[in-house]
């Protein structure tokens, strides 16, 4: 026990030691407190903010958190908003993983995560009620999320025939 006693009060009357060990606390602090703390989750690198535009169901394809810069864009009720501060919900193995880079309407219309299509959607069929369900989540992401543009039926598309050779039916589906 003497031998604890000395060695405590050689560090605590010895500034030399004072420093070393504010210095040792110091450094754990950083590399073990900061690491593993789960009230420092590392910050979070944001995109800047995407220009305005509209766009296809094509184009918003490309927006589907797995390719270029990450970004994930939603459509609902025809408008376009930048879910990217979600991403835990949105990305990929999150639980609302299909409506990036879609258009999520149909799915919020019938509280039915499966039901996304990959082609334009005119949600016409859907009841006034349904409809209604749509605009309540189109105001709660314009309340939470950026605007981006409107979702454009394919015929609006400035540069249909510059895509690839696909065959162009849009004609034969209008009847
Ligand atoms: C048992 C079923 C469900 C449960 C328990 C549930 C639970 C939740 C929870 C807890 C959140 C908040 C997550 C957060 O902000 O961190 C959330 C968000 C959301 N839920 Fe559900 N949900 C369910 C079904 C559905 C269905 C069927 C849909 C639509 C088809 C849906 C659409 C959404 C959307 C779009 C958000 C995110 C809104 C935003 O961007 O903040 N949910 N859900």
């Amino acid at each position: 026990m003497d031998f604890m006693k000395e060695l405590f009060s050689e560090i605590i009357y010895s500034p030399v030691n004072m420093v070393l060990m504010a210095g040792i606390v110091y450094l754990s602090y950083k590399i073990y407190g900061q690491a593993v703390s789960p009230m420092n989750p590392p910050p979070k690198p944001q995109l800047p903010p995407l220009e305005k535009q509209d766009m296809t169901i094509r184009q918003l394809k490309e927006y589907d958190g797995t390719k270029n810069d990450g970004r994930i864009l939603v459509a609902v009720n025809g408008s376009i908003f930048d879910v990217t501060p979600k991403k835990n919900l949105y990305g990929p193995g999150g639980s609302y993983s299909p409506f990036a880079g879609r258009d999520a309407s149909r799915a919020l219309a019938l509280f039915d995560v499966t039901v996304v299509k990959d082609e334009y959607d005119d949600l016409t069929d859907l009841t006034e009620s349904q409809m209604s369900h749509v605009r309540e989540w189109q105001d709660q992401f314009a309340e939470k999320y950026d605007y981006i543009g409107r979702l454009l039926k394919d015929e609006e598309k400035p540069d249909a025939d510059a895509q690839d050779g696909e065959i162009d039916n849009t004609l034969e589906k209008q009847g």
